[in-house]
């Protein structure tokens, strides 16, 4: 009987090795005549445990890790193809701190099932949601998803019930669904793991969202800059169609749906919904004025639903255990659970996904275990290059949307990046604005123009250049870019300018 085991096949992995270890560990089996079935899956999320190697044993699925080529033979002669004690042997994985305090809902079968393998997907809980939304009319679908209340995890936070009720109740002749896959904040990784690691929970996702609002084609954009994902993504919606679960007839319920990926081309403001609808047009990304939204204008001038790799993946689970079983996670407005990413300065970066509530402290030492230096973590950017920077007498504040609106900061889609004690804030400041400078889609003046004059700014006050004066420049220029910006591109690069120039002003004065 063939022993299974378990090796990442996710982008971090493969970046740690992981693809050498699977090749190092089929010949070491042949080698010793041991019949092994290796299965590449999803990380679990433990980054500093990656390249991991799970091994599927009469007593449950045991750890290794991190593993490197040349601890094959070493692991072998340990019996590990039986889960025998090894310097390397981790145990349970689920058992670990890091991962049994966390909810994982959307994330549940990440790292756990083979991800192109529909059956595995099954059973795992895996086409529940669906099932039960074709028992459902559009009407109903859309009232779980709002009751839920599942809150978009793109970035603005915006329901997502309402979203589609807009789309619902808008005429068009052929509606659409469109994820965004763009993925473009820095330190943000969970849309890629969900991709890569369970890509059958987007793609029903997307299917419930298309029987909601009444749409029948979907697309999903995805940044071309992830290759692995679009492998794994492209042989899902293979799958998907060979198994009659998208097509013309989803499930046999003479229902449609039908999906195609599509590569964005790098810029970052395609992430911006308006931006990406026209790129997907074969146009180059720029922001669209509001109104008309998209679920009522979209894609071709059609009712359009955008939305998040994580937002589509959480509707399956919300369908299939229902609206409470979700809404019961979290805090105030912001319910269910948030897939955290940990990255920067961290000694334990990962995905941590949690219920809305715990506070950043938790996060940056309880899962994360301070930064990976051992020196002291003096800022954190939450939500991406355009969240403000947060100092430690912030740490406080609970991971939830409105929590963080009150300290002028926000949520985003996340992203966690920790700085230590040898950060410098002006220089993080002027890259905010070099940032937008660069990335900026050139529609509006106060964000093409004010990102430059921003970063001269920057420079003047670094260099001593009468500071009072280019300091009340910047606060204006700012003021300016907040209030009179297109998008938020624009209208939120002040953030992290701001919150550094207030928490950490010294910085600019040396
Ligand atoms: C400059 C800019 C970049 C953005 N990039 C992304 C992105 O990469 N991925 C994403 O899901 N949303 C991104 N957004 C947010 C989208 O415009 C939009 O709000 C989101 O796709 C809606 O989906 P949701 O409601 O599920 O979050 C970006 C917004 C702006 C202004
Ligand atoms: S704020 Fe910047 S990115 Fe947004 S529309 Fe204006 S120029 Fe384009």
């Amino acid at each position: 009987m063939s022993t299974t085991v378990y090796i990442s096949r996710d982008a971090s992995a493969l970046a740690l090795g992981a693809e050498r270890v699977a090749r190092a560990l089929a010949e070491q089996a042949q080698r010793a005549g041991a019949d092994v079935r290796i299965v590449r899956n999803g990380s679990r999320g433990l980054f500093w445990l990656e390249p991991l190697v799970e091994v599927l044993t009469p007593a449950g699925r045991i750890a290794y890790g991190p593993v490197q080529p040349e601890d094959m033979p070493g692991l072998f002669a340990a019996g590990f193809l039986n889960g025998g004690a090894h310097v390397l042997r981790i145990g349970d994985i689920e058992q670990l701190p890091y991962f049994a305090r966390q909810e994982r809902l959307t994330f549940a079968r990440v790292g756990v099932t083979d991800p192109t393998d529909l059956a595995d997907y099954r059973a795992h809980g895996g086409l529940q949601g669906l099932q039960r939304a074709l028992e459902l009319g559009p009407a109903d679908i859309v009232k779980t998803v709002t009751d839920s209340g599942l809150r978009g995890r793109g970035g603005a936070a915006f329901p997502a019930g309402i979203k589609w009720q807009t789309a619902l109740n808008a005429a068009g002749t052929q509606k659409y669904i469109v994820c965004n896959a763009d993925e473009g904040d820095s330190g943000t990784f969970s849309d890629r793991m969900l991709m890569e690691g369970d890509p059958f929970a987007l793609l029903e996702g997307m299917i419930i969202a298309g029987l909601g609002v009444g749409a029948t084609r979907g697309f999903i954009y995805l940044r071309c800059e992830y290759p692995h994902a679009q492998r794994t993504l492209e042989a899902a919606i293979a799958a998907a169609y060979a198994a009659g679960v998208l097509g013309a007839d989803v499930l046999g319920s003479g229902r449609r749906f039908d999906l195609e990926l599509r590569l964005g081309a790098g810029a970052y403001i395609c992430g911006e919904e308006t931006s990406l609808l026209d790129s997907l047009e074969g146009k180059r990304g720029q922001v669209r004025v509001k109104p008309p939204l998209p679920a009522i204008k979209g894609l071709f001038g059609q009712p359009t639903i955008v939305n998040n790799v994580i937002t589509l993946a959480s509707v399956p689970i919300i369908l299939a255990r229902g609206a409470d079983y979700y809404r019961d996670y979290g805090m105030g407005r912001s319910r269910g659970t948030l897939p955290l990413q940990l990255a920067g300065n961290i000694k334990h970066g990962g995905l941590v996904e949690k219920a809305f509530g715990l506070s950043l402290r938790e996060l940056l030492y309880d899962y994360g275990g301070g930064s990976a230096t051992g020196r002291p973590i003096r800022a954190v950017q939450v939500g991406g290059p355009l969240g403000a920077y947060l100092p430690e007498s912030q740490f406080d504040t609970p991971i939830d949307y409105e929590a963080f609106a009150a300290i002028g900061a926000m949520l985003g889609h996340g992203g966690i990046v920790a700085f230590d004690d040898t950060v410098d804030m002006a220089e993080q400041a002027r890259f905010a604005m070099e940032f937008c400078a660069l990335e900026s889609c050139g529609k509006c003046t106060p964000c093409r123009i004010g990102s430059t004059r921003g970063v001269e700014v920057i420079d003047r006050i670094r260099a001593g250049v009468a500071r009072v004066e280019n300091e009340a420049l910047l606060r204006d220029l700012c003021e300016t870019m907040v209030n009179g910006s297109l998008c938020a591109l624009g209208g939120l690069t002040p953030y992290p300018v701001l919150s550094a120039l207030q928490h950490f002003g010294d910085d600019f004065r040396q």
